[in-house]
């Protein structure tokens, strides 16, 4: 990690090495980054954020950049489609894009997704720089290679493993997100905190009172990008880790749950949300196991709940959230192998594990206790 005082450079090693460069005004590295046999670039952006990506767009073609800006609309999640993906590829053959050009994608983990897909798929595959413009796009979807788009039989069914060339986190960038989708991705931020980086909890409780300010979000993104990093870079292509280690199935700490909270709210629960639910199960149940002491389970409704993260569940009158309903959901959950239920747990804080079909009796227990049932 190189740190200079408006920007930070994190180094993603592996067969297709890349820098996230995370700061303030960090834009201005787009040029070097595209190279310089570049003629065409696309920038693919959520349809929702003209604004905001129109300055990028403008310096590109200051640059003297044949630009074919796409907005991806419908904007956000929505943009996950087969439909968004045809056309984008429909738009990069009307402008003769070839295998030296470069895919921009501007927005957030949605856009990074369907945007590096496209990317990952037009000519087999053409270079991509991320560009994420939410908390949760810059500390998990732009990093690690993993492009997608849904299907009607679910969520993120279709895709393919295409590492960027680049990213550029900008934090400026954040200025314009709601509230809840900031307070959403530092779920994710929190997950990496448990998994692997305690000093991020220190950070978030150190700064409870007087909220987060500009340097400590930023170390926060730093640190969790980096905790990423680490991860993926032993574990390019989910095969698992070595030592006992779980290897990329740890980023799925909280996650189990959180996808049967997921779809048994009909997405209406953001990610961040469900993930921190996910980690208050997951934490109790590994207390209740005899892996976790009181104190660290603790610890993660203290630090959830002091960012303004949920803790306990709330189902709506349509949410199919009934044990039975979720236990159910959860088996078939992709993580789960064959009809095993694997939950990623810690032994200890920043000592991932991961349990295998645990007591039925015990996720019921944890599961009351995150539905506010028993303490
Ligand atoms: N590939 C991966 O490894 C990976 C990892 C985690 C999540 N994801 C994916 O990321 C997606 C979720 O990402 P997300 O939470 O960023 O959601 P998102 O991309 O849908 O963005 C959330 C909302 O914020 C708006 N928005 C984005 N940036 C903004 C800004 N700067 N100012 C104002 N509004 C802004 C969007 O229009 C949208 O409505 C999911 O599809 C998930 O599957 C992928
Ligand atoms: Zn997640």
């Amino acid at each position: 990690m190189v740190r200079m005082s408006d920007r930070t450079r994190l180094h993603v090693g592996g067969a297709s090495p890349y820098d996230v460069v995370v700061g303030h005004h960090v834009l201005d590295e787009l040029p070097a980054l595209l190279g310089p046999d570049v003629r065409r670039v696309a920038l693919l952006h959520d349809g929702g954020l003209d604004g905001l990506s129109a300055p990028v767009g403008a310096a590109l073609l200051d640059g003297g950049y044949e630009v074919t800006t796409v907005p991806l609309v419908p904007a956000g999640e929505a943009s996950k489609s087969y439909a968004v993906a045809e056309h984008c590829w429909e738009r990069l053959g009307e402008a003769g894009f070839t295998r030296s050009d470069v895919v921009v994608t501007f927005g957030g983990g949605a856009t990074t997704d369907v945007g590096g897909f496209v990317a990952a798929t037009w000519l087999r595959g053409v270079r991509v720089i991320h560009v994420p413009t939410t908390l949760l796009g810059m500390v998990d979807a732009a990093v690690g290679g993993k492009t997608g788009i849904n299907t009607g039989a679910g969520k993120n069914l279709v895709g393919s493993f295409h590492e960027p060339a680049g990213v550029l986190c900008d934090l400026d960038l954040l200025d314009s997100l709601p509230r809840a989708e900031l307070v959403s991705g530092l779920g994710e931020v929190v997950k990496c905190g448990f998994i692997a980086d305690p000093e991020i909890l220190a950070l978030v409780e150190g700064s409870r009172a007087q909220g987060l300010s500009s340097p400590v979000l930023r170390e926060l993104v730093e640190r969790a990008i980096q905790v990423k990093i680490d991860v993926v870079v032993g574990d390019l292509r989910e095969s698992g880790g070595s030592d006992g280690h779980p290897g990329r199935e740890v980023l799925n700490y909280g996650h189990t749950l959180a996808h049967a909270i997921e779809r048994g709210s009909d997405y209406r629960t953001r990610h961040g949300e469900a993930v921190a639910l996910g980690m208050v199960f997951v934490a109790e149940v590994a207390r209740l196991t005899g892996h976790l002491d009181d104190e660290t389970a603790a610890r993660h409704t203290a630090v959830l709940s002091g960012v303004g993260l949920p803790t306990q569940l709330t189902p709506g009158p349509d949410d199919r959230l009934s044990f039975v309903d979720v236990l159910a959901t959860m088996r078939v959950d992709k993580k789960a192998r064959g009809a095993q239920l694997r939950l990623v747990v810690l032994d200890g804080l920043a000592r991932p594990a991961i349990l295998t079909d645990p007591d039925e009796q015990v996720l019921r227990a944890a599961y009351d206790q995150v539905l506010g049932a028993s303490s």
